[in-house]
């Protein structure tokens, strides 16, 4: 893994969107894996900023979202497709049949993310994968205890999940279920880009970082992606016990 501290959240995101940018300037083509969640939202200012500045082309590109809750139509306000609507397809050219989410109000859940992982395949695999991190470990919407080896599925969520994105949700409204891509797709990425910050995730980062393998915390699994970037705040960071090393290593953030 590749540990990179930045200074600041914002640094944190602007590296984390400059990653995807050379992916998409060196691959026009590409297939971006996008993720969700408020720390990305400055991850996504950014790029869009960097799209009106000529720097990242979506012409050519394809997208594939980690997660959907089930039971939401893509233009409920509390869904990821809206999210993503507005955190990014309305201010860039990538084309909306290549923008791809689970279809959370699909009538068969099941068969949706069967489809899904077939539309993944079909494109050739994704090149670059965008990650958040819950702060129970999750990874997308795999809770502890998913399977390390699991692919695109229904997921229950749990409870502290459901607390951290209820701000979406009418109280009564909170869905308890997503579709999400399972560890093993998200390690089929030939690069995944993990974007954390504030105190709030130090935990979960450094059991991810240095802790034991284990799938009550899913992100550990990243120990095994051979080209897996980790990209923190000093906040985030707080409780990794190597800070030294990876400071030596990569000092400020820098390469
Ligand atoms: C949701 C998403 C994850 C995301 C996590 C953290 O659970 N499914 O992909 O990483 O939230 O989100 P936030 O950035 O809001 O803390």
């Amino acid at each position: 893994m590749k540990v990179l501290i930045c200074d600041t959240e914002a640094k944190a995101a602007h590296r984390a969107a400059e990653l995807l940018i050379e992916v998409l300037q060196s691959k026009p083509r590409a297939v971006l894996g996008l993720a969700t969640g408020e720390t990305m939202r400055s991850f996504y200012t950014h790029l869009v900023a960097q799209h009106s500045a000529g720097r990242a082309d979506f012409g050519q590109a394809t997208s594939f979202n980690l997660d959907e809750y089930v039971g939401l139509a893509p233009d409920h306000p509390g869904s990821f497709h809206a999210f993503m609507q507005t955190a990014l397809f309305d201010h860039v050219n990538l084309a909306p049949a290549r923008a791809h989410l689970p279809r959370g109000n699909a009538p068969d859940p099941q068969a949706e993310a069967e489809r899904y992982e077939g539309e993944i395949t079909a494109a050739g695999g994704i090149d670059i994968q965008l990650l958040g991190i819950g702060r129970n470990g999750h990874l997308a919407f795999n809770e502890p205890t998913s399977s390390l080896g699991s692919r695109t599925r229904i997921k229950t969520l749990t409870e502290a999940t459901r607390a951290a994105n209820a701000s979406a949700f009418a109280p009564e409204d909170m869905p308890r279920q997503a579709i999400t891509m399972g560890i093993a797709n998200i390690l089929d990425a030939r690069a995944c880009v993990m974007l954390a910050t504030g105190a709030a995730k130090a935990a979960a980062v450094a059991r991810m970082i240095e802790g034991p393998i284990g799938a009550d915390c899913p992100a550990t699994a990243l120990q095994f992606h051979p080209a897996a970037t980790i990209i923190l705040d000093p906040a985030a960071a707080a409780s990794l016990s190597l800070t030294e090393y990876y400071e030596a290593v990569h000092s400020g953030g820098a390469e």
